[in-house]
């Protein structure tokens, strides 16, 4: 950070190119005290900024001003492998970051899904964004509709809550509800901060009631919504920034 006059980039400029708001509202955002640049508060108008490495927050809420760092959101289609390139040539989620974007350089997947689940997989070139996505100590919520077959225990969601004991140690579920019910088949919504390997469909095996179909639709605040299956999208500025607050970044 410099001082008018100094190199850089001015701060409202870089906060109207990041989409935050135009220059005028900007420098209105800077004197209400709302903007920090590396966890200071900055109200003077003629502050300059590296774009690339300035760590900027508005009202709290990570801005991603460097033009590099990207953040992708696929809906992955049920077959298709977590990786980014695969020694066998099965569909991958490589090959459609290389179709749609045109280069898998520095990306990464954030976390996986097994290859018979749906929805919504991360990615980024934040290398510790991903990181800590996937680290058990953040916490970070991750929702899943699954389809099992009735009926269900009416009180299969405070077991599930209570926890359940598994192979390598016990799981609860942040929350649970019932979502639709059609003849033999119920939807259901499961939320948990986990990320162990088939997690929901051991959880769910466990309580003898055994996943038809697995969806993930959200992680932390970024939701599936009505995205298309095989397609990717990029996350939005306030997508982005939940993200990078969930993980204290
Ligand atoms: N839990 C599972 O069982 N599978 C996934 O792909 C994700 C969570």
């Amino acid at each position: 950070m410099s001082d008018e006059g100094g190199e850089g980039v001015r701060l409202q400029k870089v906060l109207a190119e990041a989409g935050v708001a135009s220059r005028r509202q900007a420098e209105i955002l800077m004197r209400q005290g709302r903007v920090e640049v590396d966890g200071r508060v900055v109200k003077e108008m003629g502050i300059r900024v590296d774009p690339d490495t300035a760590v900027i927050h508005v009202d709290g809420s990570r801005i991603v001003t460097d033009t590099e760092t990207v953040h992708l959101a696929l809906n992955k289609p049920e077959g298709m492998l977590s990786t980014m390139w695969d020694e066998q040539g099965r569909r991958c989620v490589g090959d459609v970051v290389l179709e749609k974007a045109g280069s898998t350089k520095g990306l990464f997947h954030v976390g996986r899904l097994d290859a018979a689940t749906e929805g919504l997989l991360l990615l980024t070139n934040d290398g510790e964004l991903a990181h800590r996505l996937t680290h058990p100590s953040y916490e970070v919520s991750k929702t899943y509709l699954a389809e099992i077959r009735a009926p269900i225990p009416k009180d299969l969601g405070r077991q599930l809550r209570a926890g359940v004991e598994l192979d390598d140690g016990p799981v609860a579920v942040d929350s649970f509800r019932v979502v639709d019910r059609s003849g033999a088949r119920v939807m259901v919504e499961v939320v948990l901060h986990e990320g162990r390997k088939h997690i929901v469909r051991r959880l769910l095996d466990a309580v003898d009631k055994p996943v038809q179909r697995l969806v993930r639709t959200a992680v932390g605040d970024v939701r599936l919504g009505d995205q298309r299956p095989g397609t990717l999208r990029k996350l939005n500025r306030d997508e982005v920034g939940s993200l990078y607050g969930a993980v204290g970044l």
